[in-house]
């Protein structure tokens, strides 16, 4: 049977090259390996059990997830036994699933401050469940200083059901700032984490892991020995935004959505029909405008695409072209974990021929709550 090739799709289509998806996962695990350094991607880019599986088989040691969703899911359809959730996590039906995630994998929970603790611990009586203390790393959005650190760990010694396991960060602020900040922000990772992994020594904490992880820190942030475990999430697909930061190369970038030209109204503009249910409307993640326009059009840096409707991108010529209706283009979105979150399915080609379809399965909302 012949295999089809991408050009012959309906339009708007999510595709996944393939090659580029694997050669990404491959290359940060090896870079992992040779750090030894475990890794346990965050599964929020993809939200797909396929593509959790082929992370686990090139040597992930677990995942880290942003949602109950997404935990869920994977224990049961892709084999993880080891899940970090990303953010702290309260409310009676939400520490139930918890608790019952709890029972199926090794969990490791976050918590900021008590009270998700003190709410979680009143629920567990005698299970045990592992924790992480987030610190704060320059995001400002979760985590404790390295010394509010230590007050958080003693205040929660008084719920023993509670286990200790280290401590995380995410120096997503890395997206703020050009790529000549990359290195300085890596190393504020490693000293922030270094000096809360020490203060909590001193106050006899077992530190099992020191966690942290952004795709654009991630080869800086290994180096480091202080730095046990790394939780990138962007990088199995890469995007605009990781080429302006330096991070990828258009080539690394493996998601794209495929669209046609379907108008062409004056001489320098043209209609595609894909819009920002499919590109999503980030120009850039924490403040950044690095990117140009709302997303890359492959292989016509003479195109920009100034502005999306829902369903239609508006494409303005920046210099001669042979583009005319009827044709295709790729788009590399801005930020790809925008955009897969807005299909069901990526279709996964090499070379342009298609291959496979890879379900967007593990996404919010994928259990029904019983109403009665
Ligand atoms: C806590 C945490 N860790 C890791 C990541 C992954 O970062 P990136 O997608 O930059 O690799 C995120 C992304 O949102 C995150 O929130």
């Amino acid at each position: 049977m012949n295999k089809k090739n991408i050009l012959s799709l309906t339009t708007p289509s999510f595709l996944v090259d393939l090659d580029a998806l694997e050669n990404n996962i491959n290359r940060y695990q090896n870079l992992a390996d040779e750090n030894s350094v475990e890794l346990f991607p965050m599964l929020k880019t993809h939200k797909s059990s396929e593509i959790t599986k082929m992370q686990i088989e090139a040597g992930a040691k677990g995942v880290l997830v942003g949602t109950l969703d997404e935990a869920e899911a994977v224990v049961k359809k892709s084999g993880v036994n080891k899940v970090m959730l990303a953010y702290p996590v309260i409310g009676d039906s939400n520490l139930d699933r918890i608790i019952a995630l709890n029972e199926q994998c090794e969990l490791f929970v976050a918590f900021d401050n008590e009270i998700p603790a003190m709410e979680l611990s009143k629920k567990l009586n005698n299970t045990k469940v592992n924790y992480q203390i987030i610190i704060n790393s320059g995001l400002n959005r979760f985590g404790v200083s390295p010394e509010e650190g230590v007050d958080l760990y003693n205040a929660l010694k008084k719920y023993p059901n509670l286990i200790f396991k280290g401590i995380s960060t995410h120096t997503g602020q890395v997206y703020g700032f050009s790529k000549d900040y990359i290195e300085e922000i890596t190393q504020k990772e490693i000293d922030v984490m270094s000096m809360a992994k020490k203060l909590l020594i001193e106050n006899d904490a077992q530190v099992e892991f020191v966690a942290t992880g952004t795709t654009p820190t991630f080869e800086g942030a290994i180096k480091s020995d202080e730095i046990t475990v790394s939780r990138p999430g962007n990088y199995v697909f890469f995007d605009a935004i990781q080429v302006a930061l330096g991070a990828a190369k258009e080539e690394d970038c493996a998601l794209t959505v495929l669209a046609t030209v379907v108008s062409h109204p004056s001489e320098d503009l043209f209609i595609l029909d894909c819009g920002s249910k499919c590109l999503g409307l980030d120009q850039g993640a924490h403040g950044n405008s690095l990117t140009k326009g709302f997303g890359m059009i492959k292989d016509h840096p003479e195109l920009t695409v100034i502005g999306l409707s829902e369903e239609v991108a508006k494409v303005k010529k920046e210099g001669p072209t042979a583009l005319k209706i009827g044709d295709k283009v790729q788009i590399i979105p801005n930020h790809s974990c925008s955009a897969a979150n807005m299909t069901n399915y990526l279709i996964g080609h090499r070379n342009g021929t298609v291959e496979k379809i890879i379900e967007v399965d593990i996404r919010g909302n994928s259990r029904k709550i019983s109403i009665d």
